[in-house]
């Protein structure tokens, strides 16, 4: 698949924007207004009460904001973040070092919980209920177990598939948030912060366009922000107006609804070759050559969110508002039926 301007994924040269963009606390984010509000009354009764906050985890799609809440919890309860990833951690051990080096209060962050392994899962059970770590000493019969006191810390997990979560984890977690896509006027408000912090001219309905082509995620909207000021310094003296969003993202492929070439490859699939659908996960994967992972976390959420696609227990299906974006004519019959009128079409639309 080719690279895509509008993915929701972390790219290397999002790494300089994002650390600059990042909002540093509560009133700073946008958006996310039930999130916010009930992070807000926790963070402010664990701070009274003189305690840590309850462990988080947080979920969603990629490029939500999850590490940027994670990053904004620890500042709004004065303390140290620590972050790692559940693949980072590559043996019980590694979680021990992490845990015992932790001072009251902090946070530990840790990115992408669901691909931790399950040894190191074990260890943060004890750790997350009793504050406590239980350490082997010596093998076999002889072997004893001892309880170490480790510091009363937040553990702050993210994971864009709770799904694979295991239960006993879950469980722990005293507050668990999940994410949207943000609504275009938020996504509007979004860019127009970032260009004020990277010094972008853009007027209301500039910031309104690329808002409403960035598939509900900020990480798209400031990439995009970036991109079109490229165009818009070597186009339009560097002010980004309605015109110019349209014309530069046009010419990124980046459609009106903020669809790329490979959503609507995608589309196009379960229309043509699979008759509207419904179409296995596994096996539109391997018809588009993409991962069935990155279809579930980065194509399908923003594609739902616009109504061209859903998901039923028998598989993927377009809608009529997807074949009409497509310019196709919608599948005729429910799904699972075939009609007469599209049997004998059938030749024709393969
Ligand atoms: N609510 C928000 N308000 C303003 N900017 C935001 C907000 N949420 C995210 N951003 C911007 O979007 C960028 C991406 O956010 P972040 O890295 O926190 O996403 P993420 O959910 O952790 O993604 P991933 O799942 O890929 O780790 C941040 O650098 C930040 O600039
Ligand atoms: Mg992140």
């Amino acid at each position: 698949m080719k690279d895509r301007i509008i993915t929701t994924e972390f790219s290397e040269p999002d790494v300089e924007i994002e650390h600059s963009l990042r909002p540093q606390n509560l009133n700073e984010y946008i958006g996310q207004k039930r999130v916010k509000k009930q992070m807000g009354i926790f963070i402010n009764a664990a701070k009274k009460r003189g305690e840590p906050l309850d462990h988080v985890l947080l979920y969603g799609p990629p490029g939500l904001g999850k590490t940027t809440l994670a990053n904004i919890i620890a500042n709004e309860m004065g303390t140290k973040i620590r972050i790692t990833s559940g693949p980072a951690i590559e043996k019980p051990g590694d979680l021990a070092s992490i845990l015992t080096t932790l001072k009251a209060g902090d946070v530990l962050f840790i990115d992408e919980i669901h691909r931790m392994q399950r040894q190191v899962e074990e260890v943060l059970y004890p750790a997350m209920e009793d504050f406590a770590l239980d350490i082997i000493i010596g093998k076999g019969p002889g072997a004893k177990s001892i309880r170490l006191d480790l510091p009363k810390f937040t553990l702050v997990g993210a994971t864009t598939r709770a799904g694979q979560l295991t239960a006993p984890l879950r469980d722990r977690f005293g507050v668990v948030q999940r994410l949207e896509l943000y609504a275009p006027d938020e996504l509007a408000s979004i860019i127009k912060r970032s260009a004020g912090i990277l010094g972008i001219g853009i007027d209301d309905a500039g910031a309104r366009e690329l808002a409403r082509r960035s598939r509900g995620t900020p990480r798209v909207a400031n990439r995009l922000l970036k991109r079109v000021r490229d165009y818009a310094e070597m186009e339009s003296e560097g002010v980004i107006d309605l015109e110019t969003a349209q014309k530069a993202l046009t010419l990124f492929e980046v459609d009106d609804v903020g669809l790329d070439e490979n959503d609507r490859l995608m589309l196009r699939t379960i229309a043509e070759k699979f008759d509207g659908g419904p179409v296995g996960l596994n096996t539109l994967a391997a018809s588009i050559g993409e991962e069935s992972n990155t279809i579930e976390e980065v194509y399908e959420p923003y594609l739902m969110q616009l109504g061209f696609l859903a998901r039923t227990p028998s598989g993927r299906v377009i809608t009529s508002a997807g074949c009409a974006h497509l310019g196709l004519k919608a599948a005729q019959a429910p799904a699972n039926q075939i009609s007469l009128e599209e049997l004998t079409n059938h030749d024709e639309e393969i």
